[in-house]
């Protein structure tokens, strides 16, 4: 096959959801159906359960299997498909938003009786902002939940979306009869005891089948004839380039659990579903048919064994090929890198390959070169755009607790910090150091990590900031010296030297911005 085709017949993709929608469980049917996997129950699921006795202990636990989960690949009618794993958990928000500059497009999962929920709201918000082209996939509909049009309403106004439904529920709960296809035209009854396998489908191709009929009822029958109506009045037809340019949702209904309308969704998202996409650098657009290699590391996942300092690095091809034992650029630090054990994932292992595509996502084992956001290339000096570090809503001091291993201390938050684990800041008053996270479990991650990966001991201060931003201004003006020197006590610089205004309070950040008002307060790194 050649390259080009090679890039075509790539989708990658992820899946995103609220806490127990059904995302895991959708995965693994996805995996079913591409054959990837012989029988459910075999993906493990990376969410932090609530009986967890100690959620930094779980997280490690999980850590392992994270690793396995990060990217599932399958191929499923001769289509490459690569899906990258989302954290659930909402204080791994941000590992999420990171994966989400990795993919082409998502699969939003919700659940039919809770409907749109928090994460999700989050979550889709990112996506919209960045045009990524998504599919919605209401979830188990074997069971009582809300009215389908109720919810595509619902999805409307809290997603901000456009959609559009591809297919439209008989019953539901109890009185569950199957799916009207819109997008294949044609109808399938649900069955009981779908659940485990893959079951032999019953399907009709007519509304007008008598059988069809005799199997809903013409109650059932008369709905459904009206809501198709419905759906052809009051929604626009699916577009697909409406949908690749993030303008229109396809809907889809079914339930993961039972197998129901997944082979549907995986039939659909592979006729829609966009190809690996152009990616813009600082300097210009690259295209994914270019011959030289060019890619990003979005994830960085240190390694289990703790005598071992090595990590993996996911890197998401943007163009041309990655080659085993080729010496490519690593841009950040202008020094040629060789990888003789680049990992590719299918299905939940993980191989050493010698080539990989546009769309592809290789692991590569570190020892600390990388950060998230760096790019490596085949000699050009590019620099891909899009990872910004996101505002932390956490604040607290570190103080080294062992004085004797200072040295293992610093390496460790350095290299937590690379990972993206948290953000740490210098306070230009006293160059007191200050790490920053979205979630307050990361203070237990890292203190646990920087002990047991790095033999440093230390402890944590409360400090009181309600949030972190960003400034930026002309550095001559008066209006910015002023700033500078009122604020000084509350001013502090980032891992990359840029400088960080630590308001103690909503008021006085909203103050700061009146009274400042030619300086710009951004809530994210990349502005
Ligand atoms: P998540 O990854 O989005 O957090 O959700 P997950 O797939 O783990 O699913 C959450 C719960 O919802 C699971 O039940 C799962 O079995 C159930 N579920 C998923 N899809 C369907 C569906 O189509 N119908 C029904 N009725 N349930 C569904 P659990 O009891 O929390 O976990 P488990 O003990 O079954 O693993």
């Amino acid at each position: 096959m050649g390259f080009l085709e090679e890039i075509k017949r790539r989708r990658t993709f992820g899946i995103i959801s609220h806490p127990d929608a059904g995302k895991t469980t959708l995965t693994e049917k996805l995996l079913l159906f591409g054959g990837a996997i012989q029988e459910a129950g075999a993906v493990k699921s990376n969410k932090i359960k609530k009986t967890a006795t100690s959620d930094f202990m779980e997280i490690e636990r999980q850590r392992g299997i994270s690793v396995a989960t990060s990217v599932l690949a399958f191929v499923y009618k001769d289509k490459k498909i690569n899906i990258l794993d989302t954290p659930g958990h909402k204080d791994f928000a941000e590992d999420t938003f990171r994966t989400l500059t990795a993919v082409d497009s998502v699969i939003v999962v919700i659940d039919v009786a809770k409907g749109v929920e928090e994460q999700t709201e989050k979550l889709v918000e990112v996506c919209r902002m960045r045009n990524i082209p998504m599919i919605v996939f209401i979830n188990k509909l074997d069971r009582e939940g809300k009215d389908a049009f109720d919810l595509l309403d619902e999805v409307e106004q809290k997603l901000g979306l456009t959609v559009t439904p591809l297919s439209l529920p008989i019953g539901m709960g109890y009185d569950f009869k199957g799916i009207y296809n819109l997008w294949e035209r044609n109808i399938q009854l649900f069955q009981d005891e779908q659940k485990q396998t893959i079951g032999k489908k019953i399907t009709f191709e007519q509304v007008d089948d008598p059988e069809l009929e005799a199997a809903i009822g013409s109650a059932r029958l008369n709905t459904l004839k009206e809501e198709l109506e419905l759906v052809e009045g009051v929604y626009p037809p699916f577009d697909q380039s409406a949908y690749l340019e993030g303008k229109l949702q396809p809907v889809l209904f079914g339930s993961a659990l039972n197998n129901f309308g997944v082979e549907e969704l995986l039939n659909c998202f592979i006729d829609i579903a966009p190809e690996p996409l152009p990616k813009t650098s600082e300097e210009r657009l690259i295209q994914p048919e270019e011959k030289q290699f060019s890619g990003f590391v979005f994830k960085i996942h240190a390694n289990m064994d703790p005598n071992h300092r090595d990590r993996l690095a996911f890197v998401k091809i943007v163009s041309g090929t990655f080659e085993r034992n080729t010496p490519y650029l690593h841009v950040r630090h202008n020094k040629k890198l060789k990888f003789s054990s680049p990992n590719a994932f299918f299905a939940e292992k993980k191989e050493i390959v010698d080539v990989s595509y546009p769309g592809d996502i290789v692991g590569l084992h570190d020892t600390g070169n990388f950060k998230i956001g760096d790019t490596l290339t085949s000699g050009e000096l590019l620099q891909f755009k899009g990872i910004p570090s996101f505002s932390p809503e956490h604040f607290r001091y570190i103080n080294n607790k062992d004085p004797m291993k200072a040295k293992q201390l610093t390496k460790g938050i350095d290299q937590l910090m690379d990972e993206g684990v948290a953000q740490l800041f210098t306070l230009n008053l006293n160059g007191r150091k200050v790490i920053g996270t979205v979630g307050a479990l990361q203070f237990e991650v890292i203190q646990y990590r920087l002990l047991h990966e790095y033999g440093a001991q230390c402890s944590f201060e409360n400090l009181n900031v309600h949030k972190a931003c960003w400034i930026e201004g002309d550095e001559k003006s008066t209006l910015f010296q002023d700033f500078k020197r009122i604020k000084q006590k509350f001013l502090a610089q980032d891992k990359s030297d840029q400088l960080v205004f630590l308001a103690d309070s909503a008021f006085s950040l909203q103050m700061a911005q009146e009274q400042y008002k030619e300086l710009q307060f951004h809530f994210t790194s990349e502005f």
